[in-house]
């Protein structure tokens, strides 16, 4: 009898998700509470043929030299800047994200985020609570409408075209700018009429409301630095729910204070779980932990698809969604 694979699994996920790894697979489940540590990864991939992992977990050389037995590695996330693809790829290990199952969850997110920032919503709550509200007054806490504005989506993959499609219902233009081709199934005829292709300056300059989607690569870490803030209208909000190192916080908190810009909301930082201390000090900044694709869900949907991925590369049969 050929033995059981056996798969790593870096977090909790849900029962139902780990009872059908489970039926195919021995599985070794970090169950704590906190993320894996380097060197619990790198002992307990030893010997495992799949590894199912997390944004927070860096897959680098080491831990695919650690894991000789490998044949995939599936992150249960679309973004993959934590895995060095080419060296796994280099040692035909397959490596798989979760595209698709979480973009309209992250959308709506970033409209909430977008409402937030410019209705001034979280540094309400905070006021109320806090027993600062006197009562309504005609002046009071103002901030700024959508309608008839431009949305900038920095970014035009699934994600950017879901938050795009919604724009609409806010009664606003779309305007675009793209840093790497579209990735493939997200082109073709664009969803909202009249979207328009503006350079990365042009979108900056005229949009009310600058949201990024974009992967992080090499040619995007720090796109949103000091000079890219400067070309913002000032009355217009930075949205980032893509990834933190795309925007240089130092710089943001900068712009933030100078009021080079009305606001910002983040949902992604540079160095997860660490915000700029200068970031946690401002008012005209929403601060979310992360959450785009926190839905029960999608977040099923997400590590359902990072199971399915495994296996089928173990039963022989191509991955569904390889990274491209
Ligand atoms: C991803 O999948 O890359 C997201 O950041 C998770 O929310």
């Amino acid at each position: 009898m050929t033995p059981r694979p056996s798969a790593l699994v870096t977090r909790r996920i849900p029962a139902s998700v780990l009872a059908t790894l489970e039926s195919r697979c021995d599985v070794d489940l970090h169950a704590g509470r906190e993320r894996i540590s380097r060197e619990e990864l790198l002992r307990r991939v030893r010997g495992k043929q799949a590894l199912i992992c997390l944004l927070t977990d860096r897959v680098d050389r080491e831990v695919l030299d650690a894991g000789t037995d490998l044949r995939i590695v599936a992150n249960i996330a679309v973004g993959y800047d934590n895995l060095d693809v080419a060296y796994a790829r280099s040692r035909g290990i397959e490596v798989t994200n979760t595209p698709d199952v979480l973009t309209e969850a992250t959308a709506e997110f970033t409209w909430g985020l977008i409402l937030a920032i410019t209705r001034r919503i979280p540094e309400g709550e905070r006021l109320l609570r806090a027993g600062g509200w006197k009562g309504w007054a005609l002046d009071f806490m103002l901030g700024s409408e959508l309608q008839g504005k431009q949305l900038g989506i920095v970014g035009l993959g699934r994600i950017g075209l879901a938050v795009a499609v919604r724009a609409p219902a806010f009664r606003m233009r779309v305007a675009y700018t793209t840093v790497d081709p579209v990735p493939a199934g997200c082109s073709g005829p664009l969803p909202v009429p009249q979207m328009q292709a503006l350079s990365f300056d042009e979108l900056l300059a005229t949009s009310h409301v600058v949201s990024l989607h974009l992967p992080l690569t090499d040619r995007t870490r720090h796109l949103i630095d000091g000079k890219a803030l400067a070309r913002m209208k000032r009355t217009a909000y930075l949205v980032n729910t893509s990834r933190g190192p795309v925007v240089d916080e130092a710089a943001l908190a900068w712009a933030l204070r100078e009021h080079l810009i009305a606001g910002a909301a983040l949902d992604v930082y540079e160095r997860e779980p660490g915000v700029h201390p200068d970031l946690l000090a401002l008012e005209n900044v929403v601060l979310a932990p992360h959450l785009g694709s926190a839905t029960t869900e999608t977040r099923t949907a997400m590590a359902d698809l990072a199971v399915r991925n495994v296996l089928a590369v173990l039963d022989g049969r191509p991955a569904l969604t390889p990274v491209p």
